[in-house]
């Protein structure tokens, strides 16, 4: 039996994008490639409100987490960590040889302008990370504050994962100024996992040529010189291309304000829901997370058991992230999903609560 996904990724993908991954191969030194790419990187700046250059990286969206911190750290790095995919990409920064610290606040708490702020002044840092929607935790920091900060500091290359935020909300890459922006498939765009996209200014391709040891396999410079022909520099994933291709399509035909609202309809639904079932929120407000929710199990509900009967029903339910397993459980509302998809699975729960 399929479970139909609630979990915060793998979101549900559509039969309609199962069907665009089965169009026949092709191969990528063959002008139909060419032709794909530049059509889904177009679409892509389209929808990031930019004109940096987009690579398509096939990987996880934690290789290119790995490659922006091997080519774009020259001398130290501000992790900022609010939960366990940031606390994560500190550790694999320090694992690629970086001089690096972990900037922390508690779980279930942004990070703020103001820390990004003080931390940038001590003069110590040439590049950042920041996780804008913490998956793990529910929380998503103000990006837009923290951008204004950062044009503060020209000499700090910004590299932000929007890896389950993209397209369920604006993020106008060009204005806000992010330098290399990350971010996999299997989230908001609702695709399978194996693709992960990222973006490089012309500021964070000059700091690349300036550091030494990156690598092949997510070396920016190779990915630029690739893009001049629309290509990779490795044999891509095809039929993720096409089915990234048809999913644009699909956000331009609803269109992106309609898209913003119904992840802000989704979002809204499901805080009234854990609020009238006496549940609360892992997240501090107004952080909280517009592309899932992390519920406290004030109720003290036997998480476990709800997730098997869920499981037994056909719904797949996530009872916490590490730490938070038991304290805290997660329903995503980003991708295709729609109001009337919450309602099942609260439905759901609620007839097993009773
Ligand atoms: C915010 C965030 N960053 C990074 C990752 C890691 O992504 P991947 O497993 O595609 O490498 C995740 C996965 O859930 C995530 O939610």
């Amino acid at each position: 039996m399929h479970k139909k996904l609630y979990i915060p990724g793998p979101i549900e993908v559509s039969p309609e994008i199962l069907k665009a991954m089965a169009a026949p191969m092709i191969g990528h030194r063959m002008p139909e490639y060419a032709r794909l790419h530049q059509g889904v990187t177009d679409k892509l700046k389209k929808l990031m409100a930019t004109q940096d250059r987009v690579f398509l990286s096939t990987s996880s969206a934690f290789g290119a987490m790995e490659g922006a911190v091997r080519n774009l750290v020259g001398k130290r790095c501000a992790n900022f960590c609010n939960g366990a995919f940031s606390d994560k990409w500190h550790g694999v920064t320090t694992s690629c040889g970086k001089e690096a610290d972990a900037i922390k606040v508690p779980w279930g708490q942004p990070i703020t302008a103001e820390l990004v702020d003080q931390t940038l002044a001590t003069g110590k840092y040439d590049a950042m990370t920041l996780i804008h929607n913490e998956t793990s935790t529910g929380v998503m920091s103000p990006l837009t504050e923290i951008a204004q900060v950062l044009k503060k500091y020209p000499e700090v290359v910004s590299i932000v994962d929007t890896v389950s935020s993209m397209s369920a909300l604006n993020i106008p890459l060009a204005e806000l100024g992010i330098d290399c922006c990350v971010f996999g498939v299997q989230k908001a765009f609702a695709l399978p996992p194996g693709l992960a996209v990222f973006t490089a200014t012309e500021r964070a391709l000059t700091r690349a040529k300036s550091v030494p040891n990156r690598g092949y396999y997510f070396d920016f410079l190779e990915f630029a010189a690739a893009d001049e022909k629309h290509n990779t520099p490795s044999t891509p994933c095809i039929s993720l291309i096409y089915a990234m291709d048809a999913q644009l399509d699909r956000i331009f035909a609803e269109g992106l304000e309609a898209r913003f609202k119904r992840h802000e309809e989704m979002a809204q639904y499901l805080r009234g829901w854990v609020m009238e079932q006496g549940f609360g929120f892992f997240a501090a407000e107004p952080y909280r997370s517009l592309t899932l929710t992390c519920a406290t199990n004030d109720r003290n509900v036997d998480l476990a058991a709800l997730k098997k009967g869920l499981g037994e029903r056909g719904y797949a339910f996530d009872d916490g992230y590490g730490k938070l397993k038991g304290q805290t459980f997660r329903i995503a509302h980003m991708g295709d999903m729609q109001v009337a998809d919450l309602r099942e699975i609260t439905t759901q729960i609620e007839e097993l609560l009773k």
